[in-house]
C-alpha cells in the first residue's frame, strides 16, 4: 500500500533520492507554510519551518493568494514564496508541494479484479467519461484504494482517479522556479494529510482540515483515502462573523477569536454564539460527506473518529465542540509525533501541529 501512494506524483518524475533534505511547501489561500525536513537519528527531523501569513487578506475578504483559478495571483504567490524562502534560508532547493483538494477532480471507479496492466488499459480507455475536462488538458493519476465482493461473489476493486488541469501543474512549476526552488513532486493535499495524520492506521477516520477560506473533508479507511468533500466555510468565515457581530475591525476580531476560542461561558458566551453557526455549517457538511460516502461507496464502514487540522483547528474548544456534534472521538492533528525536532520547537508544537500538517505530510513521502 505504501508503494502505491509513494508513486503518486503528478509530475511523473522519478523519485529523487540524492538530496537528503526536502522542503514541504503548502500554499494555502492566505498563508504559505514550509517545513524543511532531513533524516534525524531515528525519525525524519524537522530542521526549520516558516509560516507566512498574509494578514492583509483579513481586510480584503474577497481576495486570497490561492483561489480556484490561481491565475490572477500567480505573481503574488511567487513573490510571497520568495519572501518565505529568503526568511527561512533553507539548505536545499528541492521542494514538494500540494494542490488544494478543490483544484483536483477525484472519483472512485470500480473494476473487476484484473492485472495492473489491464487495469491501466481499462482506465485509459474509459477515461473520457470519468473526467470533466478534455483529456489532453489534464494530468491523471490513480491508485487502488480498496476491494470488495459483490452480491454474486465477484471480487471488485476500487480505484481512486485523480485528475488535475495541466495548466495548474505548469503554474506550480513556474511559481517554484521563480522562487528559486525545484519542484520535485506535486500531489493532492488529501494525500499529504493522510500520510501526516493517519498513516497505515486502518480505522475509518475523518480528516477535517480547517483552512482559512475552506475546509477539506477526507474519509480514510484501511490506510487509504476513500472519499473527500469540502465546505466553503473556514477560519476566515468565523473571523468575519465576529467582526460584524461585535462591530469591530477584522484584525481585532481575529485576535479575539484566537484569544477566547469557542465554548466559553459567562462573558465569552456571546462570542461563542457568534462563532457556533459557522462551526455547525462545517459539521453539517462533514455529515453530508459521510452520507454521500455511504450511498456512493459500496462496503463503506462507519466512521469511528475525527482528526482536525489546519490553522482553524487551533480554535480553543473546537475539538470538544466537534466531538459532541459528530458523536465520535475527535482529536487535534499531531503530525510532529512522527518527527524529531529541536527542543526550541516544543513550546510551539501544539499550534504547529495543525498548521504544518500538509507540509509535514509532504516531507514524509520522502522519508517513509
Ligand atoms: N489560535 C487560533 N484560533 C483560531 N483560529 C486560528 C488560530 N490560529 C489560526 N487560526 C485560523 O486558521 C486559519 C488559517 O489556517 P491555514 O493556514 O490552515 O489556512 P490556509 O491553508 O491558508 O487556507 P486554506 O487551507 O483554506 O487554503 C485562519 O482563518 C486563522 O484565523
Ligand atoms: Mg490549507
Amino acid at each position: 500500500m505504501d508503494d502505491i501512494f509513494k508513486s503518486i506524483n503528478l509530475l511523473g518524475s522519478i523519485k529523487q533520492k540524492i538530496a537528503p533534505v526536502y522542503l514541504g511547501v503548502d500554499i494555502g489561500t492566505t498563508s504559505i507554510k514550509i517545513a524543511e525536513v532531513g533524516q534525524g537519528e531515528n525519525l525524519p527531523q524537522l530542521m526549520n519551518y516558516c509560516i507566512l501569513e498574509d494578514k492583509g487578506s483579513l481586510l480584503r475578504a474577497n481576495t486570497a493568494i490561492q483561489t480556484s483559478s490561481l491565475k490572477l495571483f500567480e505573481n503574488e504567490v511567487a513573490r510571497l514564496l520568495k519572501v518565505a524562502v529568503e526568511q527561512m534560508k533553507p539548505m536545499t532547493t528541492e521542494a514538494l508541494a500540494s494542490l488544494p483538494v478543490f483544484s483536483a477532480f477525484t472519483t472512485i471507479l470500480t473494476f473487476p479484479e484484473m492485472s495492473k496492466k489491464d487495469l491501466e488499459k481499462a482506465i485509459s480507455f474509459g477515461i473520457k467519461q470519468y473526467i470533466p475536462m478534455p483529456v489532453p488538458e489534464v494530468v491523471i493519476d490513480w491508485m487502488k484504494v480498496g476491494e470488495y465482493r459483490d452480491e454474486k461473489g465477484f471480487l471488485l476493486q476500487q480505484i481512486l482517479l485523480i485528475s488535475v488541469p495541466q495548466e495548474q501543474v505548469k503554474k506550480y512549476q513556474r511559481i517554484f522556479s521563480e522562487a528559486g526552488l525545484r519542484l520535485a513532486a506535486l500531489e493532492i493535499e488529501s494525500l499529504s494529510l493522510l500520510r501526516a495524520l493517519v498513516g497505515n492506521d486502518p480505522t475509518p477516520t475523518f480528516i477535517i482540515d480547517i483552512g482559512s477560506r475552506s475546509t477539506a473533508i477526507v474519509i480514510t479507511e484501511g490506510g487509504t483515502i476513500r472519499f473527500s468533500g469540502q465546505s466553503d466555510f473556514g477560519g476566515a468565515s468565523i473571523t468575519q462573523a465576529v467582526s460584524s457581530g461585535l462591530n469591530i475591525n477584522p484584525l481585532r476580531a481575529e485576535e479575539l477569536k484566537r484569544e477566547r476560542g469557542v465554548g466559553g461561558t459567562g462573558p465569552n458566551y456571546e462570542l461563542s454564539t457568534i462563532m457556533m453557526p459557522f462551526l455547525d455549517a462545517i459539521i453539517s457538511e462533514v455529515k453530508r460527506v459521510e452520507a454521500n460516502y455511504k450511498s456512493q461507496v459500496p462496503n463503506s464502514k462507519k466512521i469511528e473518529r475525527a482528526v482536525v487540522s489546519g490553522g482553524g483547528a487551533n480554535l480553543a474548544g473546537l475539538e470538544k465542540y466537534f466531538e459532541s456534534s459528530l458523536g465520535i472521538p475527535t482529536v487535534k492533528a499531531a503530525p510532529l509525533s512522527k518527527f524529531e525536532y529541536p527542543a526550541a520547537v516544543e513550546p510551539l508544537a501544539k499550534e504547529l501541529n495543525s498548521f504544518l500538517s500538509v507540509s509535514l505530510g509532504l516531507a514524509l513521502r520522502e522519508f517513509t
